[in-house]
């Protein structure tokens, strides 16, 4: 589906304006979206800083994976068994391909300096499994596929975004199966979703599962060639945005489905959960894939099912839950397999309210998104503060963060002015 069929409800993650096309991607008045791939935009809020984060985070990945690919490498040729040196080195290989080929994928996201890396669970190596689980172990996806097909496929869902899409097996699925459906698929993560895009494009993927505790040689590493029929129908679109802050218009949506996502996120789950209905048409629907019982660190955050179907409740007019045994992450070359209570929910009739950025000061530090943005945002500035000794104007500072950060020289005025009224508001706070 091309970006054009989109227009109508893709906005500013930021400041909500309608985007337009250009020639190099979409923009507002002040900002671009650039197509990085073959129509996959990159809608983050504050695309170039965001970018730049991500930049850090894969150059720090590349460094350190270098480093442990070298230390293989010596151990490959010195441990004193000969199946140690043969298990090493095929670990080796696979990791130094899949080292080359995200170097290939990500080359133009890497930052000449970079940040240093905040502590988060969202690193470009994360997740990276279901590549596998996706389009080579097997058949985990069904349950999954099915139970969408069967909460949407009978009524008209004219448009159906799917957050977290990974690997993208499950958008894959759901485009060919709901043909009447437009899927707008939602990644942050720039390795997953190019690779994701790649293999949807019917284009071939060759990447080496590795295991780090295999039970006999064999199993050290796989190589597979993924390459899977192009889509049947021009009915998905994939875009890198960070969610909350969806680059869509608030009640733009006719269904959402949220597989694995919102318990996984930096952010409260019933925060994430909340945060899904603006997007939402009145009769809208969201379909909840998740663990049923909810791993946080917080106790009052530790959920069970009972109380994920409650949250529900309070968002939803109308809920239903059910549980089935699955395994997860099931790699057939694996000692153990993982048996997960899956919480299956359609909730549907969202009950929209404000949305919490207004709520009054609590007391605690709460982990809220505009924290976790803040925390992001904090690092860039202490990364640009560092480079001033001096008065700086608006247009220096555009300069620097061209010369220094890779900004794109047409909107770095734009991000200049931002970052010096910024830190003048933090300057004011003391
Ligand atoms: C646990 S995985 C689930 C993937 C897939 N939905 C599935 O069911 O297997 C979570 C996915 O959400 C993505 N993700 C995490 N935080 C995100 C955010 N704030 N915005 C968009 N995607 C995010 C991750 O990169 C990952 O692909």
């Amino acid at each position: 589906m091309a970006l054009s069929e989109l227009l109508d409800i893709l906005c500013c993650p930021d400041s909500g304006e309608h985007l337009q096309l250009t020639d190099t991607g979409l923009a507002s008045s002040a900002v671009d979206y650039p197509v990085v791939d073959k129509n996959l935009a990159c809608l983050y809020s504050n695309p170039s800083v965001t970018r730049f984060q991500w930049g850090s985070k894969i150059k720090h990945f590349f460094d350190s994976e270098r480093e442990h690919l070298k230390q293989m490498q010596q151990l490959a040729q010195t441990c004193s068994l000969a199946s140690t040196r043969k298990r090493i080195s095929l670990q080796h290989e696979a990791r130094h391909k899949n080292l080359a080929l995200m170097q290939k994928m990500l080359s133009a996201w890497i930052p000449d300096k970079a940040l240093p890396v905040a502590q988060s669970s969202q690193q470009i190596y994360s997740y990276f499994e279901l590549l596998f689980r996706d389009w080579c172990w097997g058949d985990e996806l069904r349950p999954y596929i099915d139970y969408c097909v069967s909460a949407l496929g009978a009524q008209h869902c004219e448009r159906v975004l799917v957050l977290g899409s990974g690997a993208g097996g499950l958008s894959y699925h759901l485009a060919n199966a709901l043909a009447q459906s437009r899927l707008i698929s939602i990644e942050h993560n720039p390795f997953l979703a190019l690779a994701s895009h790649h293999i949807m494009q019917g284009k071939l993927l060759k990447i080496h599962d590795y295991s780090l505790y295999p039970t006999e040689l064999a199993g050290s590493s796989t190589k597979w060639e993924i390459k899977q029929a192009p889509l049947q129908h021009e009915n998905h679109v994939q875009l890198l945005a960070t969610y909350p802050k969806l680059p869509l218009l608030e009640k733009s949506v006719d269904a959402i489905i949220a597989p694995w996502f919102f318990d996984i996120l930096d952010i409260p789950f019933d925060a994430a959960l909340q945060a899904c209905t603006r997007f939402l048409k009145p009769k809208g629907k969201l379909v909840f894939m998740g663990p049923a019982n909810v791993h946080k660190p917080h106790y009052d955050e530790q959920y069970c099912s009972d109380e994920i179907r409650e949250l529900l409740c309070q968002q939803f007019a109308t809920v239903d839950l059910t549980q089935q045994s699955l395994t997860y992450l099931d790699n057939p070359t694996a000692s153990q397999r993982r048996l997960e209570s899956v919480a299956f929910a359609v909730a549907a009739e969202p009950i929209y309210s404000e949305y919490s950025r207004e709520t009054s000061m609590p007391k605690d530090l709460v982990y809220t998104p505009e924290l976790n943005q803040y925390k992001l945002k904090t690092a860039t500035i202490h990364q640009i503060l560092a480079c001033i000794d001096q008065s700086i104007s608006v247009n220096e500072l555009a300069d620097l963060l061209v010369s220094r950060f890779g900004f794109e020289a047409h909107e770095s005025s734009h991000y200049a002015a931002a970052f010096i009224a910024e830190i003048q508001s933090g300057i004011k706070q003391g």
